[in-house]
């Protein structure tokens, strides 16, 4: 059996499967979380320990024979966070996570330095990890000068399951510091952030074991002494795997952040409009991905200033007519990576007027999400990438109304899956049972029947390309008027 490990934004997810792929077992955990206060972002890699392990104390309660079936475990976590560890591999300060934007000035500076864009393929933005090293060595040197090694999230829980150092590919392109194209790290970009390899884990495929299961673990679970943790991926390439969007078509993510997600046969950079070129977790290949900041997390932010449930909220639109409404919402609750990689970027509700009604609201919501992964389509598109159609993934997938209105704006073929666990969990444990068999790649990673096509509605093809016509002409005012204030970058 072959246990993945998914440590979400806001909660850990365990999947165990057997060598047939059945899922056997699963167990979530929530993540004790910071209050919100954007553009700061941090989570304490303490909770993430806790979480893990009350996932895993859970599941093993439950199911006492599951865990010591498991022969590998497979990694994935939120990407681009910072943990800074010193020569005990004692946590330095909080991470600074993927949504953080407090270093915009630091991308500049970074632009100065060293040939970034050249070298990944991709913009500088405040997301990514090495523009968070040089805000942490500009602002708290005292804890750059004490940082022995810089680890992603889902590594750092590496470090605590085996004692060892190491990434993936897949999360580790998001760090900034990579050659993505040699799939290695790069001297010039560490030292332009005053890093070197010594400050970085060792790379291996996902499908490569990084070490064994520590003694104490094994006692805690029941778990085999020669229990391996191989590589993983980062949360969005590890969905790609538990989908079987390895090698062709399309992955819409709707989780916290908003995703649309292609795999490459070759690097394909296309740094303009803020497309992410990245290594694949699969050896290899690479893939091409547009990021929303804010995706599922608007209607949990609308749910709490209108204190009414995301399903009553919902429930509001369900049964209208799919017309889009004329009021807008711009999604960009903690900015926007692609296409305008503006951290400072903020979400508003324009064109309201007196006759507007909470349902308007709602449904621009909605609109203004599917708004913004079009603008991650198109930016796919201009990057050679033509999606026809996507399974979608993530907690948002589960309304037929935003799949519909996402359908309809980006005038694909939506897939669903039948319900189930096809998340960045389960890409994990692919991930890990392909490690015990090197050659399954193909195999193991595999499609999942289609349960739902939601097609666009062509009637209202027009309408939504009228009206996403005025959420870009409304995104680009928005950008004007930061760049007036010189906030923007
Ligand atoms: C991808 C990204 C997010 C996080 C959180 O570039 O920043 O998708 O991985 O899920």
């Amino acid at each position: 059996m072959y246990l993945g490990i998914d440590l979400g934004t806001s909660a850990v997810k365990a999947i165990v499967i057997d060598d047939n792929q059945h899922v056997v077992s699963e167990s979530q955990s929530d993540v004790k979380q910071m209050p919100s206060q954007p553009p700061k972002s941090e989570q304490e890699p303490q909770m993430w320990i806790s979480a893990v392990g009350s996932a895993l104390d859970k599941m093993h309660h439950d199911q006492p024979a599951i865990l010591p079936s498991v022969r590998s475990i497979g990694l994935s976590g939120h990407m681009h966070g910072a943990v800074l560890v010193d020569k005990k591999a004692d946590i330095l300060r909080p991470c600074i996570m993927w949504d953080d934007g407090r270093s915009t000035k630091e991308c500049m500076e970074l632009a100065n330095l060293a040939d970034f864009e050249g070298i990944t393929g991709n913009l500088i933005m405040a997301g990514f990890t090495a523009p968070k090293l040089r805000w942490v060595k500009k602002n708290e040197p005292e804890l750059f000068a004490k940082t022995c090694h810089v680890l992603l999230p889902k590594d750092y829980l590496r470090l605590w399951l085996t004692g060892e150092l190491a990434s993936d590919m897949s999360d580790a392109s998001g760090t900034l510091w990579m050659d993505i194209a040699n799939r290695d790290w790069s001297d010039e970009l560490l030292k332009a952030c005053d890093l070197d390899r010594s400050h970085m884990p060792h790379l291996v495929e996902g499908i490569d074991s990084t070490g064994h299961l520590r003694r104490t673990h094994c006692q805690r679970w029941g778990m085999r002494k020669d229990t391996i943790v191989v590589g993983g991926a980062g949360d969005n390439a590890a969905a790609a795997c538990g989908m079987g969007i390895v090698d062709g078509s399309a992955l819409i993510s709707l989780g916290t952040s908003g995703v649309v997600f292609a795999p490459t046969k070759q690097f394909r950079p296309h740094a303009d409009r803020g497309v992410h070129a990245f290594c694949h977790a699969v050896p290899d290949m690479w893939h091409q991905m547009g990021v929303i900041l804010s995706a599922a997390s608007c209607l949990d932010w609308f749910s709490r200033m209108t204190l009414q449930s995301p399903k009553d909220l919902l429930s509001l639109v369900k049964n209208q007519p799919l017309e889009p409404t004329n009021v807008i919402f711009l999604p960009f609750l903690t900015g926007n990576r692609t296409p305008y990689n503006n951290p400072s970027l903020r979400a508003s509700f324009t064109h309201l007027s007196a006759d507007a009604e909470l349902s308007d609201m709602m449904l621009a919501v909605l609109q203004g999400v599917a708004f913004a992964l079009h603008d991650c389509l198109l930016s796919l598109q201009e990057a050679g990438t033509d999606i026809v159609e996507a399974f979608v993934v993530g907690g948002g997938s589960q309304s037929k109304t935003w799949m519909q209105i996402i359908a309809n704006t980006t005038d694909i073929n939506l897939l669903l899956a039948p319900k189930g666990r096809y998340g960045s969990a389960l890409g994990a444990a692919r991930l890990a049972a392909a490690g015990c068999h090197q050659s399954r790649i193909q195999s193991t990673m595999y499609r999942p029947p289609v349960e739902t096509v939601i097609e666009p509605e062509k009637n209202l093809k027009n309408a939504y390309a009228d009206a996403y016509d005025r959420f870009t002409q409304q995104c680009e005012w928005e950008r004007a008027r930061w760049a007036l204030d010189g906030t923007s970058i």
